[in-house]
């Protein structure tokens, strides 16, 4: 069980600009903790998975193909990047529930220091417990910190040798996910390293409105962006793509997206509202969208310029 001591609370920081998206956002995951796991897995990752179907000889969980995704991301952050990849500082940006900081404690054992950043005061507070339960809260800082603000968070003499940031700009609009990639060019090293995972659209106007069925949008996912739109904001901020594919492939991603559908249904047979009826709805339409490759799951490797 986990002391009191060995939890790690988080620090507040907070700049002058309001994020008009936040408090909705915030509120869309504002799910209690069994709910998210009856729909997305014990590990609570919120990005896709690898199911390497029909290659692998059994079922795969949530949990796995997450990891694998996870981990599939980290190797070709280490065979992509210019040099040896041994992070002293690392920043997981919209940290979720905490378990890729786990992860990243123990793929880089030898680094001193782990920060995560969330919106969420509620996923930060299970961060907090989940990874002090797991001896981490030494090498570990929790911030509740929008992206806008990256800039502000403490020790700008220690700049960031990798940045994890999946799922996150997702709900961006265009003026937020600029602001934190200028922010975050100024706190990470030189050869400091970007690994995102975001869904991209082709044709990005056109398909604007076929994602969900929802007006309301809870999860703000109305603020599609193209690759090149993705790929041009981190050139003009100083970063240089080393690596840049579809992965999960766009039949993983459906499988992913099913299988949450087919958990809300199954767990809520008396029918959902809210975030989890625009996941449900949405899970249809993206697929449709990704087999007809009108989107794509991108997993990118960028580099901090010299
Ligand atoms: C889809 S989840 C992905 C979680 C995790 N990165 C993963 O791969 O499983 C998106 C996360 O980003 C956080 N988030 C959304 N907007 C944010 C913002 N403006 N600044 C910081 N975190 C944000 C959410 O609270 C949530 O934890």
């Amino acid at each position: 069980m986990s002391t009191a001591e060995e939890k790690i609370e988080p620090v507040v920081v907070r700049g002058s600009t309001e994020d008009p998206q936040q408090d909705g956002l915030v509120a869309a995951y504002e799910y209690d903790l069994q709910t998210w796991r009856k729909v997305l897995g014990e590990y609570l990752l919120f990005e896709w998975g690898v199911f390497d179907h029909p290659e692998s000889p059994r079922p795969v969980s949530l949990d796995e193909a997450g990891t694998r995704f996870f981990d599939r991301q980290l190797e070709l952050a280490e065979s992509t990047a210019s040099h040896v990849v041994a992070p002293r500082r690392i920043l997981d940006l919209g940290c979720g529930w905490g378990f890729l900081l786990q992860r990243l404690a123990r793929w880089f054992p030898e680094c001193p220091r782990l920060d995560g950043a969330n919106i969420s005061r509620s996923q930060l507070d299970h961060c907090g417990t989940y990874l002090g339960e797991r001896g981490l809260k030494d090498r570990t800082n929790l911030y509740l910190c929008n992206a806008r603000d990256v800039r502000l968070l403490p020790d700008p003499d220690d700049p960031y040798d990798l940045v994890v940031i999946r799922g996150v700009t997702t709900h961006f609009s265009y003026e937020l996910y600029e602001a934190s990639v200028s922010a975050l060019a100024d706190r990470v090293a030189p050869g400091g390293l970007l690994v995102i995972s975001d869904t991209l659209y082709e044709n990005a106007d056109a398909s604007a409105a076929a994602i969900t069925d929802d007006t309301s949008d809870p999860f703000e996912l109305r603020y599609q962006k193209s690759p090149e739109y993705f790929t041009r904001v981190l050139n003009d901020n100083g970063f240089t793509v080393r690596d840049q594919r579809i992965l999960p492939s766009n039949t993983d991603v459906a499988h992913w997206l099913l299988e949450l559908r087919s958990n809300i249904e199954t767990h809520f047979p008396e029918g959902v509202t809210g975030t989890l009826e625009e996941l449900r709805s949405a899970a249809v339409h993206l697929s449709i969208m990704m087999l007809r490759g009108q989107a794509a799951a991108h997993s990118i490797v960028a580099e901090r310029n010299d």
